[in-house]
């Protein structure tokens, strides 16, 4: 597949997302970026244009902010035209303790990892001429593949998603839309600066050409890297009394 000509990248200061675009950039796609901080966007659209964007336009906006969502939709999809490629890829890990604390706390941590996510994906969705093709990028997590004590607020969000997602995948089959959903293990970037890395961290280099390849061969699901799958159909098919002595 040639590189689609215009991406709406939702997050686009995350690292992941940055190291994905600037493979597409060299292709010479334009894009729309949109995140919380106008001065990153700035750094990574200069970024993308020196590796070869056609454009690359930035658009400041709270992405978990659900009331503005249908309209907010409406602006992007009139400023890049309608997008041949949208790749949502911002989240946050949050603080799963203060979450079980502060009920405020768990209900942003999943509007911004769920709720949102599938009010972006509805918007923009809604009213696309039925002919246009469209890859739908999504960034999940193997933390949604099964809850775990250490993190079941972030990965229960993430788990939602998936779902979703699978849904939307099979309403979609047959159609111009094409629906990946992405799931990384542990990846060194902002996220996980206060996390120790160990051997099993990959780049948001490695992740991006696995994306790419991803959206290329029309693969449904991408684990990132490859042996996350390993990993989690382990983890998922272990007994509940195994499961829960677990400390994970
Ligand atoms: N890193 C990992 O180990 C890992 C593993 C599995 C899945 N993931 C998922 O991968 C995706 C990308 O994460 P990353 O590792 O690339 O981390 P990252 O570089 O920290 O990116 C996260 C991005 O989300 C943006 N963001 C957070 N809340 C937002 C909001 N309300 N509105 C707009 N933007 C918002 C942040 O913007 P600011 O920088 O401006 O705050 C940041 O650019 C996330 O969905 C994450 O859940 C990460």
């Amino acid at each position: 597949m040639s590189a689609p000509c215009r991406i709406l990248v939702l997050g686009a200061s995350s690292a992941m997302a940055q190291a994905y675009a600037r493979l597409r950039a060299a292709g010479g796609a334009s894009f729309l970026l949109v995140g919380l901080n106008a001065t990153r966007l700035a750094a990574v659209s200069g970024d993308l244009r020196a590796c070869g964007a056609h454009a690359a336009e930035i658009i400041t906006a709270d992405l978990a902010d659900l009331a503005g969502v249908e309209g907010r939709a409406a602006e992007f999809r009139s400023r890049l035209g309608e997008p041949d490629e949208v790749l949502i890829a911002y989240g946050e890990l949050g603080d799963q303790a203060e979450s079980e604390r502060d009920l405020d706390a768990a209900r942003h941590a999943i509007d911004v990892n769920f709720t949102s996510v599938a009010l972006w994906i509805l918007a923009l969705l809604k009213d696309r001429p039925p002919q246009a093709p469209l890859n739908l990028v999504v960034i999940g997590s193997v933390a949604g593949d099964r809850g775990r004590a250490s993190n079941f607020i972030y990965g229960s969000a993430k788990g939602a998603l998936d779902r979703f997602l699978e849904g939307l995948a099979q309403k979609v089959a047959g159609t111009p839309v094409h629906v990946v959903t992405v799931k990384p293990g542990f990846v060194d970037s902002p996220m996980t600066d206060a996390v120790a890395k160990g051997p099993l961290f990959a780049s948001p280099e490695m992740v991006a050409a696995d994306i790419v390849r991803a959206v290329d061969k029309r693969r449904r699901v991408v684990y990132t890297p490859w042996f996350w799958w390993v990993i989690m159909t382990i983890i998922r098919h272990l007994p509940w009394f195994v499961f829960k002595r677990l400390r994970i």
